[in-house]
């Protein structure tokens, strides 16, 4: 796998022009154009498959109910790459889309069909030119199984793993997932960490509300479990742990998390030292859509600390990728330089000839 420098050839402004990194897309999501039909094979609960509805259009359905409908750029390289063109992005990094990831399966059915996915995804690389990357899956519920798999993909190309917020009940501190984590940085991969099964999904069955309040608390309580057990103390500092969604509510509310570490003792976890201490060791994209929270995240996190990602190609994802960061008229331009590549290069454990 290489990192493509090569600048889009249209569209782009004057800053990437003159840009010396290439611009990069932390988050982005595929599906495969087809998968083999894991209900017929494992039974059970209804399992994720797709229907196509017509050109370049198709359906991802759980059993026969409608999940989501997703176009060609999903699984399209081609449209993908054009797209990209268009929106002047030079790498994007691909990882499945959380419905994919059976957690909740038997160990040996998670494994398997992370292994097909993972495999479709460096399909997908392959035809790229170099421009595109790979996350890979693993079967979070069984942290034997996921650093096999993690290992297996890092050697097969991908640059790391994306992995859910939490297994079912368990959050990141869970010390099979620390495990994990640990070998995460062993093997140099980067760690994207999505939010998923959502909270009191009972209490937001309409409007999308799971998206757009439930997952923002997700990725919240998972920074906040890893920081306050005490994680960040167990976890090697070579760790490049990244947060989909800015974070989710974290930034916005570390303030709160701050004061109650101070003023209760029930708060304080296992660590000595303030929720803040813990900000340098993970990174968080800038897919939060508002310049003034961009602001906010930059000046909590560090510029060195946001990293582009969109949520390309779903509707909740930016639509003008990079537009809210390349606007922004607070950021330098070293800090707007590093948020739209430069970061990215580093978490993805480039090497330095990359950014050249
Ligand atoms: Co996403």
């Amino acid at each position: 796998m290489q990192i493509s420098g090569k600048a889009a050839p249209c569209d782009m402004t004057p800053s990437d022009q003159t840009a010396a990194t290439p611009t990069v897309d932390i988050h982005s999501h595929f599906f495969p154009e087809d998968w083999p039909d894991f209900g017929a094979r494992f039974g059970g609960a209804p399992w994720p498959r797709i229907a196509h509805t017509g050109p370049g259009q198709a359906m991802i359905l759980l059993g026969e109910k409608p999940f989501r409908p997703i176009q060609a750029p999903c699984w399209d390289v081609p449209t993908r790459l054009a797209d990209m063109d268009t929106q002047g992005i030079d790498l994007q990094v691909i990882s499945a889309t959380p419905v994919l990831f059976a957690y909740d399966r038997p160990v040996d059915q998670a494994l398997y069909v992370a292994q097909h996915f993972n495999d479709a995804a460096l399909e997908m690389t392959a035809r790229s030119e170099g421009r595109l990357a790979a996350l890979c899956q693993v079967p979070l519920q069984d942290v034997d199984a996921s650093c096999r798999e993690l290992s297996r993909a890092m050697r097969a190309g991908h640059r790391g793993v994306q992995i859910g917020n939490h297994v079912g009940l368990t959050n990141l501190d869970d010390p099979g997932i620390i495990t994990f984590l640990h070998h995460c940085a062993d093997e140099g991969a980067a760690v994207l960490v999505h939010p998923w099964d959502m909270m009191a999904r009972e209490r937001m069955p309409k409007y999308m509300m799971a998206w757009t309040v439930g997952m923002p608390a997700e990725t919240q309580l998972a920074i906040v479990a890893l920081i306050l057990s005490g994680g960040f103390d167990r976890l090697p500092r070579s760790l490049r742990l990244c947060f989909a969604h800015g974070g989710g509510s974290f930034a916005f509310l570390l303030g709160r998390l701050e004061n109650a570490w101070h003023n209760r003792d029930v708060a304080r976890g296992e660590i000595d030292r303030p929720p803040s201490h813990y900000l340098d060791r993970f990174s968080v994209d800038a897919a939060v859509f508002d310049p003034g929270a961009l602001r906010l995240l930059v000046e909590v996190m560090g510029p060195e600390r946001v990293m582009l990602g969109s949520d390309y190609p779903f509707p909740l994802g930016e639509q003008r990728i990079g537009g809210l960061v390349r606007e922004a008229k607070f950021l330098s331009e070293t800090a707007r330089a590093g948020i739209l590549g430069g970061n990215a290069l580093a978490w993805l454990g480039a090497p330095a000839t990359a950014a050249a």
